[in-house]
């Protein structure tokens, strides 16, 4: 996928849409290579690259670093930005500050978590030219608030409010939503509700399309086990194993050989 239109071209064709999160450009180059059809440079760089437990930490100048490597490498592959906490709350200009930081930087298009509060912020951004992407149910940003990383909209008051904050989301032009750790039937409802895709993440199957965090499904944090994560290779091990074998070499002298060095 190279631009945005392909999003909604591809919900009215029936057809998935894959994205998957990057950091820096050896990650992009391995997604660029893949049939994957997005690449979202997630606020969740400040967990998994950087250790921290929360996205809080993120900055402006963080993601803006993040998102030059990853387009660097990404070969044309569409690229989504992180907007990180307080960003775009901080009035219009602050905003569109950070959003210019992002695509001078190279991505295609910003996500910002939540909608209630930043509605002229979003329609600002839109306005400029620039394709937002909505978050809602689970936003991380919101976890202190939240009181924790848990599934939203379990009971009708919830549900009724994503909904709500769905339908607006699309009426403020934004080209797709993220529902994140919602239940299923609700994240069904939800996309069957919307001209615009939905992509999901703990949300079940029917949404349009699917994230995951990278270090998530290549298995290289075995720290980090929501239920909705599908590891496709245990990476972490794998790994390790190589790591050992490299220091075993080493210490054995299998490593390096004659044909490994100069004469
Ligand atoms: O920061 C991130 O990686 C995200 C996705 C997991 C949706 O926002």
């Amino acid at each position: 996928m190279h631009t945005v239109d392909e999003f909604a071209r591809l919900k009215a064709a029936h057809r998935k849409i894959s994205i998957v999160t990057a950091y820096d450009a050896w990650s992009a180059r391995l997604i660029a290579r893949s049939n994957v059809d997005a690449i979202l440079v997630g606020d969740s760089a400040a967990m998994v690259v950087h250790g921290y437990p929360t996205t809080l930490a993120a900055t402006v100048g963080l993601m803006a670093m993040h998102t030059r490597a990853v387009a660097r490498a990404a070969a044309g592959k569409f690229v989504i930005a992180d907007l990180p906490f307080l960003s775009f709350r901080k009035g219009i200009p602050a905003a569109i500050t950070a959003v210019g930081a992002l695509v001078t930087g190279g991505a295609q298009a910003v996500k910002l978590e939540g909608i209630d509060g930043h509605e002229e912020i979003i329609r600002h951004i839109v306005g400029s030219g620039v394709p937002v992407m909505g978050h809602i149910g689970l936003t991380p940003q919101s976890v202190n608030q939240l009181g924790g990383f848990r599934v939203q909209g379990r009971n009708g008051v919830d549900a009724a409010r994503l909904l709500r904050q769905a339908h607006a989301l699309e009426d403020l032009g934004v080209f797709s939503i993220v529902l994140e750790c919602v239940p299923a039937d609700l994240a069904t409802h939800i996309t069957s509700e919307l001209s615009v895709p939905t992509i999901g993440i703990g949300a079940g199957v029917g949404t349009d399309g699917q994230v995951l965090v990278l270090h998530d499904l290549l298995g290289l944090d075995m720290s980090r086990a929501p239920r909705f994560v599908r590891r496709y290779v245990d990476g972490e091990r794998l790994l390790t194993d190589a790591l050992n074998e490299y220091d075993a070499d080493v210490k054995e002298t299998r490593f390096p050989t004659a044909e490994e060095s100069y004469s």
